[in-house]
């Protein structure tokens, strides 16, 4: 949420920030902003929407600065206007923030008592008055920001550009993420690996209540009580970072047909093929005896993918399940008991409310799993063990090859777990492990399947509502199917169990509403069908998705049918999330909107 650069160097900055920019757009796209100094002077362009309306004005009014600091913004406070756009500049000091004040009214209030004058609706000026106060008190910019970071509450990530200072760039975190890069007579700064990326691989992740100080030549870190500490870069790998659109037309539809080939990936880091056993870190697998409760936290998709492990957990280890969304659990009055595992799951490491409850369960003694897709983000440096997902960088908004390697990672975990508690025997290890590794062969089938959902997505889009149904894990799978429908079409979409559509959601029922069945044929599919007959007997619109089997044995009557093949009930959520991924790309592109950058969201939510 919200993403930031900075550039020192001998040549203009400008290219460099914007280069950097667009590559954090997937952050937020509300307004983005330059700040560089020309002559010694601050020079700031600025401009609403979309970062391309930043790019038009700086054609016509270039920045020729060599040192400058970026921002791509996702509102929080303060309306989307130019007015609101970052950098905010006071009295020489611009600066760029990710992350919110929470204190920002109290220090506005006694900011103004003391003549401030305010530009502003934003948490973040108060934070450039902060400074500018204490270099009119006499003290050095690197003394400023060190003087005035303890006023701060909140989350921040934070850079700085000082008028004057040719050579210097400060920046500063507590809560988001921040990243410094090192070239050759130039230096960088930026919310992640990804932005940094065509100019560097050589990167060092700020800790919490670090501030970093940048000039051309080198940079240093000072920690929170003022000292100077080392930190050695580490190395980024280029899968680790590369953002191209590959020939598709959206990032949505690429990280849609990745999925066989980074699912297949993702598991196969997590299975002996000799054995066909699950291979996890030594003191997971065997520690497992000793755990009597499983806790999941998360927070969207991430979430569902949690909802579906349950059942796994459930089934294929008989350990009990706490489940919660993490903006909950973290505030709710929670007993951790002895003998339980706290596992969060993440795509970008980096949300808020997750890494807030998994600092929470760590500071109760907790043992903490975390699931996440992003190697370097400040999750996995926060958990004990990390199972990373190896889906790539995903920068569509709407989580997709994310979600299903998550479900591939947590089936092994839940297999592991299995056979850890003596639950399932070696045999049944190997049928459920060959069962994941066929699951890239059922996705590509699965993506076969696009021709006819681009025709099914024009029923979609002619519809202003719509509902998802399915029980055991997919009910889960309706709620994401629902969730990706509405992010990225608007249209207003829900996710049931279809067991419970009697108890209130069957009012709805009318021609004018898609009801998308998921069926496999597994124990609930009878139980689905009746109530999918349910649907059809009030003249309901129904779209079943299931299997071959599945489709020989489904009652007559339903608009539409879509046939994956035969599979084993546990590779089913992972394929099935496909068709409904598709479905609401495909219903995206037929109403124009704006799918890989959805209006009002942003990727990585570093804001509670
Ligand atoms: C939906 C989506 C979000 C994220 C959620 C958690 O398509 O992408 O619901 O799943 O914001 O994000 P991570 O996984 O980064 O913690």
């Amino acid at each position: 949420m919200c993403g930031i650069v900075g550039f020192v160097g001998q040549a203009p900055a400008m290219a460099p920030l914007l280069d950097a920019l667009k590559r954090l757009e997937y952050r937020g796209y509300d307004s983005a902003g330059i700040a560089t100094l020309e002559r010694g002077r601050l020079a700031r362009r600025r401009a609403v929407g979309k970062l391309k309306n930043l790019e038009s004005k700086l054609a016509y009014e270039p920045l020729v600065g060599c040192i400058g600091i970026g921002h791509t913004r996702w509102a929080t406070h303060g309306r989307p206007n130019e007015k609101n756009a970052h950098p905010h500049a006071v009295d020489g000091v611009a600066v760029v923030h990710n992350g919110i004040i929470e204190n920002h009214r109290e220090l506005r209030k006694e900011l103004k008592s003391n003549g401030a004058r305010f530009t502003t609706d934003t948490d973040t000026e108060v934070i450039a008055h902060l400074v500018s106060q204490q270099l009119n008190k006499g003290y050095e910019p690197i003394e400023a920001v060190r003087a005035m970071l303890p006023r701060l509450q909140g989350t921040f990530a934070l850079a700085f550009l000082f008028e004057g200072y040719e050579d210097l760039l400060i920046g500063a975190r507590k809560g988001s993420p921040l990243a410094v890069g090192y070239g050759t007579g130039e230096m960088y700064l930026g919310s992640d690996a990804i932005a940094l990326a065509p100019l560097t691989r050589s990167i060092n992740y700020l800790e919490d209540g670090d501030i970093t100080v940048i000039t051309r030549q080198r940079i240093e870190f000072l920690n929170a009580e003022g000292g100077r500490v080392q930190r050695s870069p580490a190395k980024i790998a280029n899968t680790d970072v590369s953002v191209q659109k590959g020939g598709y037309r959206h990032f949505m539809a690429k990280e849609i047909h990745e999925q066989p080939r980074v699912v297949g990936q993702t598991i196969a880091q997590y299975v002996d093929v000799g054995s066909a056993a699950i291979k996890m870190a030594e003191d997971l697998s065997a520690g497992f005896r000793d755990v009597n409760r499983v806790s999941i936290t998360a927070c969207g998709t991430a979430f569902y993918a949690g909802l579906i492990a349950r059942y796994w957990f459930e089934r294929y280890a008989g350990l009990a399940v706490e489940i919660d969304v993490a903006s909950e659990f973290r505030y709710r009055n929670v007993t951790f008991a002895p003998g339980s595992l706290a596992i969060f799951i993440s795509q970008s490491g980096e949300t808020a409310d997750t890494l807030a409850s998994l600092e929470f369960a760590r500071a109760q003694g907790q043992r903490v799993v975390s699931v996440l897709n992003v190697a370097s983000s400040t999750m996995a440096r926060a958990s004990q063990i990390v199972l990373p997902t190896l889906a790539g960088p995903e920068i569509g908004v709407a989580s997709t090859k994310a979600f299903t390697c998550q479900l591939a990672t947590l089936a092994c975990l839940a297999i592991a777990a299995g056979r850890g508690r003596g639950v399932l025997s070696a045999d049944d290890e190997i049928s459920l492990v060959r069962a994941l590794g066929d699951v890239p062969r059922y996705m590509t089938s699965a993506l076969e399947l696009e021709p006819k959902i681009h025709q099914l997505a024009s029923r979609i889009a002619a519809s202003r509502n719509a509902l998802f149904i399915g029980r055991g894990t997919n009910y889960p799978l309706a709620l994401e199917g629902a969730l990706k429908l509405k992010e990225i079409t608007y249209i207003h979409a829900e996710g049931y169990a279809a067991g419970e559509l009697k108890h209130g959601p069957i009012a709805l029922i009318d021609r004018d509403l898609p009801v998308i069945v998921i069926a496999p044929s597994d124990v609930m599919f009878e139980k689905t069908m009746s109530n999918m007959q349910e649907v059809i007997a009030r003249e309901g619109r129904t779209i079943l998705i299931t299997d071959r089997n599945g489709a020989s044995l489904a009652p007559p009557g339903s608009w539409a049918t879509l046939v994956l093949p035969d599979m084993p009930t546990l590779a089913a959520p992972l394929v099935f999330a496909l068709p409904l991924q598709l479905l609401a790309y495909h219903t995206a592109l037929l109403l124009g909107t704006d799918l890989d950058q959805p209006r009002n969201l942003a990727k990585s939510v570093t804001v509670e």
